[in-house]
């Protein structure tokens, strides 16, 4: 229990090292929650200080991920591990997400966990990150609205998942349904702009749906 209650506990704290406070920070204190969409995300980051921050915020976000899923599972044990090898890789991906999403010394007004989610998919599920990044990209280059491309990202990983052979009665099952949700959730503001077409949408990559 203790063993587990350690590494996820890790794998929350990795997730408070946002990728936006930190690369704000060393750009002078540039607090991306009080511009653009008030996401502290890579998007906002591109949106409202170009594409060098911008890839900063990605690849800090994206590596916390990994970390999280890949090497803090691998620690220990510090006692009996209650849960296998797979499965505690999961609940270091969801820590690691909330970790990101809800973060304590953030004020647990964090991201929405898209590019860490994609460095845990990335670590444990390559497979169906491939598929979700096909479809993110594909939506992007057809709409221009990356909350959008993140949506239908989300439901590709719950149909690969579904069609996987455990399928959803899995604990892989579990991962990405929870994930899935989160991300939902975490973009619900995302989503009643685009109900009301209000959502801002990157032009210069709308290429296919003009
Ligand atoms: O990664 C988050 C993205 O899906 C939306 O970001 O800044 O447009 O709310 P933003």
């Amino acid at each position: 229990m203790f063993d587990l209650l350690l590494k996820t506990a890790l794998a929350y704290l990795i997730g408070n090292l946002m990728g936006g406070a930190l690369i704000g920070l060393l750009r002078g204190g540039v607090d991306l929650r009080k511009q653009g969409s008030g996401n502290v995300g890579a998007t906002n980051a591109l949106r409202t200080q170009g594409a060098k921050f911008a890839l900063g915020v990605l690849a800090i976000d994206v590596a916390k991920g990994v970390l999280a899923a890949r090497l803090v599972p691998l620690l220990g044990p510090f006692g009996t591990p209650l849960l296998d090898g797979a499965t505690q890789a999961y609940l270091c991906g969801v820590a690691v997400a909330l970790g990101h999403c809800y973060p304590l010394f953030y004020g647990f007004r964090g991201g929405k966990g898209v590019a860490t989610l994609a460095g845990v998919f990335g670590a444990l599920l390559g497979p169906a990150l491939l598929w979700m990044l096909a479809v993110f990209v594909l939506i992007v280059l057809l709409s221009g609205y990356v909350s959008l491309a993140t949506l239908g990202a989300c439901l590709t990983a719950i149909v690969w998942t579904a069609l996987a052979p455990a399928g959803l009665h899995s604990a892989t099952g579990a991962f990405t349904l929870a994930m899935a949700l989160l991300v939902v959730w975490k973009h619900r503001d995302n989503i009643r702009r685009l109900l009301a077409g209000s959502e801002s949408r990157f032009e210069k990559a709308r290429v296919l749906g003009r």
